[in-house]
C-alpha cells in the first residue's frame, strides 16, 4: 500500500502536500480565498458566504448543523474555512479553488452523516455548506418539484402539502434531513413498499463536477446519473438539486402504534411479523421496534409496531384480520389522518402537533452510534429469545426493524447502485444513544451497540454482511489517505454488491484524480498502479 502510493507522489511532484498535509496549508487558505474573490460571478459576491476561524460565528456556522456530538468536540478537527453558499457559482468557484488548492472538500447538505463525513477529515478541509441553497419548485403539470440540496425534508413534505391533499415524496422519517446527502445515499421511508426509495422517484439532477461545470442528467449521462442515485453524491461531485417525480396517495391515510411486552407475546407477534411484514399487501408499512424497558423491578423487551396504511381504517381492519391477526389490533388503535399529519407521528411528534414545525432546521445534537443488517431469512422463535436475552443484558441498544418486499423487491438490484432489493425480508438499524460526554462513554456505549451486532451475525446476510450506505459505519471497512482499492471494496461490496464494480468505473472517469474524496468514498482506479483490481 505504501509503496503505491509513494509511486503517484512522486509522479505528481506533490509530495509535502500529500505526505505533511497540514504543511502550509495557512498559505494555501490565503491564496484559496483569493482564488474564490477572483472566480466570483460581479451578480453574486461571494465575500458574505465565507467565514474562517477568525469570523466570531465561525463555531456557530460550523455547529448548527452537526448532528452526532461524537464529532463536535475540542479535539474534532475543524475546518480552515466553511462556505456557506449563497448562489450556485459560489459552489462552481469553491469545488475549482479548494482542488487548485489540494484543500479537501467536504460537503454538507443536511449535516446527518452518521460518522461526521460531511464536517471531519484528518487533513486540511474546507466546508461547503448547502443550507442557504434550499429552494423548492413545483412543475403542476407534470407532478415534479426541482428540490435544492440544502432543503430538508420536513420543508419538502410541507411544500408538498401545501399544493396538494394527493400527492406525496417516498423519503425519511426524520424531518432534518438534508436532500443533498439523504437521496443520494438511497432514501428510504414509509412509503417504500409502494413506492421504493427516492432514488427510484429522481428524473434529474444538476451536480458541480471536478472541472466546476454544471450538468444536468442530459450532459452528465446516464453512468453518472446512476451513480449519485444511492452511490452517495460525495464520490462523484456537489448536487445542486434534484427533480422529483411526486407520487398519488389518499386523502384519508390510518396510522398506528401499539406495543407488545415479551409477557403480553411479542415473541410470537415478532415472528408472524418475520413471515408477513414484506409479503403484506404494498399499502401497508409496519415497522417492529424492540427496545428495552422497565416493567415494575424486571427488565423486558417492548416492541412498537408503528404503522402506515394508505387507505382507511374500514379498509385496514379485514386485511389485518386475515393476514396479522396475531397482533391483535383494536378498532382504537386506529387513527385516521392524513399523509402530511403522519410525518409527525412518525418523527414521534404528539397529536394535533401543527404542520409548522416541519420548517424547524433545528435538531438538538446527541452522542450517537448507529449500525445496520439486513435479513433475507426466517429467524426461529427460540432465536428471537436469545435475541431478546442478549438486549436485555445490554439495555441501551435498541433496534428498528423495517420491512422490505412489494415495490422493492420488483427493482432490479442493479437499476441503481442500491442493491438491497428482492429477497430482502426487512433491515435493521441498532441504535445506542448516550448523553455522558468523553471517550470512555463513547467507548463504551460503541461497544454495546457493536456487540448485538457482532450477535446477530448467524442471522443476517453474509458474504457480503450487507450494509445501507445511509446508516453510515466506518467499521465495516474505511479508507485513510493512502487508501487502496482492496480496502475499498470492503465496504464497497456491504453497501453496493456488485454494483461497486460500475461505480468504480464511473468514479475514474469522472474523477480520476480521487478530488472528491471521504473515509469510505468510491475509489478511482488510476490511483492504484501496483494492485489486483480486475474482478
Ligand atoms: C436522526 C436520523 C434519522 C434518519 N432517518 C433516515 C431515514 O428515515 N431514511 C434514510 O434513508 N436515512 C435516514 N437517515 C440517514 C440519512 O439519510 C443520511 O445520514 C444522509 O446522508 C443525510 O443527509 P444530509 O444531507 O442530512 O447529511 P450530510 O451529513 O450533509 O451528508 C451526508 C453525506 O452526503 C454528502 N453530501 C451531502 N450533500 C451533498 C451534495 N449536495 N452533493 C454531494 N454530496 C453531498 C456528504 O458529503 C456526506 O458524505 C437518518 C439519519 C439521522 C441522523
Ligand atoms: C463574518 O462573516 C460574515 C459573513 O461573511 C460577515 O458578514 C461578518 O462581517 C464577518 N464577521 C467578522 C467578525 O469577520
Ligand atoms: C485572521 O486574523 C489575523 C489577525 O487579525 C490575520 O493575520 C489573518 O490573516 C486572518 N486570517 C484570515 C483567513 O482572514
Ligand atoms: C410499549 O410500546 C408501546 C408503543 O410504543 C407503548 O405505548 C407502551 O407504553 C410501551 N410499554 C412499556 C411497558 O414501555
Ligand atoms: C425547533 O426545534 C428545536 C430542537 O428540537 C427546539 O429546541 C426549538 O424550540 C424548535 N423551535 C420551534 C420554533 O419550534
Ligand atoms: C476502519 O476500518 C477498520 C477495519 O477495516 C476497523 O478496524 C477500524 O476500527 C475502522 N475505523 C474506524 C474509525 O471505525
Amino acid at each position: 500500500m505504501g509503496a503505491s502510493c509513494l509511486h503517484i507522489l512522486s509522479v505528481f511532484s506533490i509530495f509535502l502536500v500529500f505526505s505533511v498535509p497540514w504543511a502550509a496549508a495557512d498559505l494555501r487558505v490565503d491564496t484559496f480565498l483569493q482564488c474564490l474573490s477572483y472566480r466570483e460571478h460581479p451578480s453574486y459576491p461571494i465575500s458574505g458566504a465565507i467565514y474562517t476561524p477568525n469570523n466570531s460565528s465561525f463555531s456557530d456556522v460550523l455547529y448548527s448543523y452537526i448532528r452526532n456530538r461524537r464529532f463536535m468536540t475540542s479535539t474534532t478537527p475543524k475546518p480552515l474555512v466553511i462556505v456557506t453558499a449563497l448562489h450556485e457559482s459560489h459552489v462552481q468557484a469553491t469545488v475549482v479553488c479548494a482542488k487548485f488548492h489540494f484543500l479537501e472538500l467536504k460537503t454538507r447538505s443536511g449535516g446527518h452523516d452518521y460518522e461526521g463525513q460531511s464536517y471531519v477529515s484528518n487533513n486540511p478541509f474546507v466546508i461547503l455548506d448547502l443550507f442557504n441553497l434550499r429552494s423548492i419548485t413545483f412543475d403542476d403539470a407534470t407532478e415534479t418539484a426541482w428540490v435544492q440540496a440544502g432543503a430538508t425534508l420536513g420543508e419538502l413534505y410541507h411544500a408538498i402539502a401545501e399544493k396538494s391533499k394527493t400527492l406525496a415524496f417516498p423519503a425519511g422519517v426524520c424531518l432534518t434531513l438534508g436532500t443533498g446527502g439523504h437521496f443520494s445515499g438511497g432514501g428510504y421511508g414509509n412509503l417504500m413498499r409502494k413506492y421504493g426509495l427516492s432514488v427510484d422517484n429522481i428524473v434529474d439532477a444538476h451536480l458541480v463536477d471536478v472541472g466546476g461545470r454544471i450538468l444536468d442528467r442530459n450532459s452528465m449521462g446516464e453512468d453518472l446519473f446512476w451513480a449519485i442515485r444511492g452511490g452517495g453524491g460525495a464520490s462523484f461531485g456537489v448536487i445542486l438539486q434534484w427533480k422529483i417525480k411526486l407520487v398519488p396517495i389518499p386523502e384519508v391515510v390510518t396510522y398506528f402504534k401499539v406495543g407488545r411486552t415479551l409477557e403480553e407475546g411479542a415473541t410470537d407477534v415478532v415472528h408472524r411479523w418475520i413471515q408477513v411484514a414484506h409479503k403484506l399487501p404494498e399499502e401497508l408499512f409496519i415497522r417492529a421496534q424492540p427496545q428495552v424497558v422497565q416493567v415494575g423491578d424486571q427488565k423486558t423487551v417492548n416492541v412498537s409496531f408503528i404503522a402506515l396504511f394508505l387507505g382507511s381504517a374500514q379498509e385496514l381492519k379485514p386485511l389485518m384480520e386475515r393476514d396479522f391477526p396475531e397482533l391483535g389490533l383494536k378498532p382504537e388503535d386506529l387513527k385516521e389522518t392524513s399523509w402530511i399529519e403522519t410525518t409527525l407521528l412518525f418523527a414521534d411528534f404528539p397529536s394535533g402537533t401543527p404542520t409548522t414545525v416541519l420548517l424547524n432546521r433545528t435538531r438538538t445534537p446527541i452522542y450517537f452510534k448507529f449500525k445496520s443488517d439486513y435479513v433475507r431469512k426466517n429467524i426461529k422463535k427460540e432465536d428471537l429469545t436469545l435475541i431478546w436475552k442478549k438486549m436485555i443484558e445490554l439495555e441501551k441498544v435498541f433496534v428498528q426493524w423495517n420491512p422490505y418486499g412489494k415495490r422493492m423487491s420488483r427493482i432490479p438490484e442493479s437499476a441503481t447502485p442500491f442493491p438491497h432489493r428482492s429477497g430482502v425480508k426487512f433491515k435493521i438499524q441498532y441504535l445506542v444513544i448516550w448523553f455522558e460526554d468523553g471517550e470512555e462513554a463513547s467507548n463504551h456505549y460503541e461497544g454495546l451497540v457493536r456487540s448485538l451486532y457482532d450477535f446477530m451475525t448467524p442471522y443476517v446476510t453474509k458474504s457480503p454482511r450487507e450494509s445501507f450506505l445511509n446508516y453510515r459505519d466506518l467499521d465495516i471497512g474505511n479508507t485513510t489517505r493512502c487508501r487502496t482499492y482492496l480496502q475499498a471494496r470492503v465496504y464497497g461490496r456491504k453497501y453496493f454488491k456488485d454494483n461497486f464494480r460500475r461505480l468504480v468505473r464511473v468514479k475514474t472517469i469522472v474523477d480520476p484524480g480521487n478530488f472528491f474524496r471521504n473515509q469510505q468514498s468510491i475509489p478511482s482506479i488510476i490511483w492504484y498502479p501496483n494492485e489486483k483490481v480486475k474482478e
